[in-house]
């Protein structure tokens, strides 16, 4: 099962409509999807009418006490192939409780390894902000889908986002692949034209060619309880999540998407160099500054096995999160990386 965080803790950038409306194309296309509603405020329950008796608190309170849970407690049906588990505000307490445990950021996973093999994807609509409920989800995430909207400051308050991602691979020698979306974009506006350009410079290919655009039928769905397909399935919103639905779909059947990061103070320029660049130098391989001194390159390589080295300016180095690593030729180490 892919598991994907929609995440980003500034509000209202589109994380809840996002999570809805993908999870939804996903199932559109086959997929057998499991949506899950991590925030207190349980939006997602409202926008598909679905509060119930047992949220994702009772699935977490049980995970952490080992409890049986049964399987006709936990999903309720949206459309065939869709399936969810919605929130409380009793989440909120919860994620104090977790506070004080050692395995605080592992509980959604535990649970989440047990129902994957019933589910193709899950999608988790996270909270606005990086708090224990954040870090439970990027944890148990393949991919983490951050929303962006034309206001500029959704985008600069990523950078603690992605720093907390460079501390999951640090700690758990993994972490998920990020990937931006542009959502609730006007292209009638130029000012909205121009920040797109901008942001595609500044991303590259971190940021997924599908654009969410402004569309009311996605507000009108999500207040009358309907996500996009059961509401309008010919509106420009529905149209829009497709094209996600596809796009996620096909970065996904490769399994090959591999996040590298290096911190470092000082840097004008990092290369990933290795034997996929024939060990020389390659634009396509230059790592984005996503952090004061954290940089990051979203690898998509063949199933394999390669060596590489991080090159700043004169300087070679090893990568400092992976402990695979092997002799090079001149007395020194190459990192290693398995693509399975
Ligand atoms: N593409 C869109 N077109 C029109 N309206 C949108 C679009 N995307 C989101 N909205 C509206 O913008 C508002 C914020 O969206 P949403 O609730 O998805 O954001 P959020 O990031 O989940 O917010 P929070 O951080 O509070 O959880 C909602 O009223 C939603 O209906
Ligand atoms: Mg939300």
């Amino acid at each position: 099962m892919k598991v994907i965080s929609v995440v980003n803790q500034k509000g209202g950038c589109g994380k809840t409509i996002t999570a809805v409306n993908l999870a939804a194309a996903l199932s559109k296309m086959n997929q057998k999807v499991l949506l899950i509603d991590l925030d207190p405020q349980a939006h997602a329950t409202f926008a598909l009418k679905k509060e119930s008796d047992f949220t994702i608190t009772d699935i977490l309170e049980k995970t952490t006490q080992n409890q049986q849970i049964h399987q006709k407690d936990i999903y309720r049906e949206v459309s065939p192939s869709l399936y969810f588990i919605g929130s409380s505000i009793g989440l909120a307490s919860l994620e104090h409780t977790l506070s004080t445990r050692n395995d605080k950021i592992d509980v959604l996973k535990k649970f989440l390894d047990k129902a994957g093999n019933n589910f193709d994807y899950a999608v988790l609509d996270c909270p606005p902000n990086l708090g224990l409920l954040t870090l439970n989800a990027l944890a148990a995430s393949t991919y983490a889908l951050i929303p962006i909207n034309t206001c500029y400051f959704s985008l600069r308050g990523t950078a603690i986002l992605k720093d907390i991602l460079g501390m999951l691979k640090e700690h758990k020698q993994t972490a998920p692949g990020a990937f931006y979306l542009l959502s609730q974009v006007d292209l009638r506006s130029s000012f909205s034209r121009i920040f797109v350009d901008k942001i595609k410079d500044e991303l590259g290919n971190l940021l997924l060619n599908t654009i969410i655009r402004t569309n009311t039928q996605l507000r009108e769905a999500a207040s009358g309880g309907q996500h996009i397909f059961d509401y309008k399935s010919d509106s420009r919103g529905a149209c829009d999540f497709m094209s996600l639905a596809e796009e996620v779909n096909s970065l996904s059947s490769e399994t090959n998407w591999t996040p590298l990061f290096l911190r470092k103070n000082g840097l004008s320029e990092v290369y990933v160099v290795g034997d996929f660049t024939d060990w020389k130098k390659n634009e396509e391989f230059k790592l984005k500054k996503i952090g004061d001194d954290l940089w990051n390159i979203n690898l998509q390589l063949n199933k394999g096995q390669y060596r590489y080295k991080f090159l700043t300016g004169q300087d070679w180095i090893i990568d400092p999160y992976n402990k695979k690593t092997e002799d090079d030729p001149f007395g020194g180490k190459n990192s290693v990386l398995i693509v399975k």
